[in-house]
């Protein structure tokens, strides 16, 4: 019998002990510790950093997708860009049907072909992606098709001068959960919407907290605030915002309202940038021109880009010609530096 064979051992061999102080040290860490994934993004040689925004744009090149594509490749090379952000709403009109989709390489791979493109994409979901296998475009698969492709829920990019932290804001909207439309979506991963919020603003509070980045910047595809089609989004405005204020985050950037758009925040130094102009616009489709925070609002397709360096940020939104159509000039006071 294997007792016999330790009959005659006086102590708990080492082992066990290693085993039970691992135990006690889980138990320990606080459980919502360092849960974000995270990825390092190196700057440029001078320490500055430029990237492009686009959201709402997958729809095979048409509806102008095509256009602001190719004005993306433009300005991306002009600019000599990082990498590129997808705000969300991938691939209309019901996100991907698996892996195997052919729309991921006809609205992506075969859309985006400029050179200066041929960089990471760092994508969330909108809530048309959750119309379809939403976990497909979470799916490494995806970046064996095409490299580029980096989907996840919620996730870290730590580029030195700057952090952006990346959340997924479909499962925050309530109404997709209790008036569906006649939409169905994908809440597999999604198990209880209550549970999920509570995470995903406690690893997000952490992760800022934490933060020592110059620039603190936030991606969801849901506006926080928008004059456009869908307008403020409640549950972002209650949960999300606060502890946004509290981080003294830079800038949300989001898609959702087919637009452009820029309103600071009337309580902090936030200012909501909205890019969800890559395919299908709504002209005219506008709340309150009147807002009293609006910078600026432009109801056609493009694009924007994000310079940094350590001490200022410039950010260009353009229309689908590649004409810029209005800049923001950000920079940090002498207080904050050092
Ligand atoms: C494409 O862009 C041009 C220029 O803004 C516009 O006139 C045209 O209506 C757009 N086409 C579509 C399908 O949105
Ligand atoms: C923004 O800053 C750039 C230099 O970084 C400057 O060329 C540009 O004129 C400024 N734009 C505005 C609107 O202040």
């Amino acid at each position: 019998m294997a007792g016999d064979a330790t009959a005659g051992r006086s102590a708990t061999p080492p082992c066990c002990f290693l085993l039970i102080l691992l135990c006690c040290c889980l138990r320990l860490a606080p459980n919502n510790a360092e849960e974000l994934q995270r990825f390092n993004h190196p700057t440029k040689p001078d320490g500055s950093l430029s990237f492009l925004v686009v959201g709402d744009w997958g729809r095979r090149g048409l509806f102008n997708q095509s256009q602001v594509a190719s004005q993306m490749g433009r300005i991306g090379e002009q600019l000599d860009i990082d990498f590129v952000i997808s705000t969300g709403d991938n691939f209309y009109d019901n996100g991907l049907t698996g892996e195997d989709d052919p729309e991921f390489e006809e609205s992506f791979t075969k859309v985006y072909t400029a050179q200066s493109l041929q960089k990471q994409w760092y994508s969330v979901l909108g809530n048309h992606d959750y119309r379809g296998d939403a976990e497909a475009q979470l799916s490494p698969v995806l970046r064996q098709t095409d490299w580029r492709w980096l989907c996840l829920r919620s996730f870290i990019v730590n580029a030195e001068l700057a952090e952006i932290f990346f959340v997924d804001t479909t499962p925050f909207v309530r109404s997709y959960f209790t008036d569906s439309k006649g939409h169905t979506y994908d809440w597999r991963a999604i198990k209880s919407r209550k549970a999920y919020i509570r995470e995903a603003i406690e690893d997000l509070e952490s992760a800022l907290t934490e933060s020592i980045a110059s620039w603190k910047i936030v991606v969801g595809h849901h506006s926080i605030r928008s004059i456009g089609h869908h307008g403020d989004t409640e549950e972002l405005v209650k949960l999300l915002l606060p502890v946004l204020q509290a981080n003294s985050v830079d800038f949300y950037m989001n898609g959702h309202d087919h637009c452009l758009e820029h309103i600071s925040d009337k309580d902090s130094s936030i200012q909501f940038l909205t890019s969800g102009a890559g395919s299908k616009a709504w002209r005219g489709d506008i709340k309150d021109v009147n807002r009293k925070d609006l910078r600026f609002f432009y109801d056609g397709q493009g694009f924007m880009s994000v310079q940094l360096s350590q001490a200022d940020a410039e950010i260009v939104f353009y229309n689908v010609f590649g004409e810029a159509l209005r800049t923001l000039n950000a920079s940090k006071g002498l207080h904050q530096s050092i």
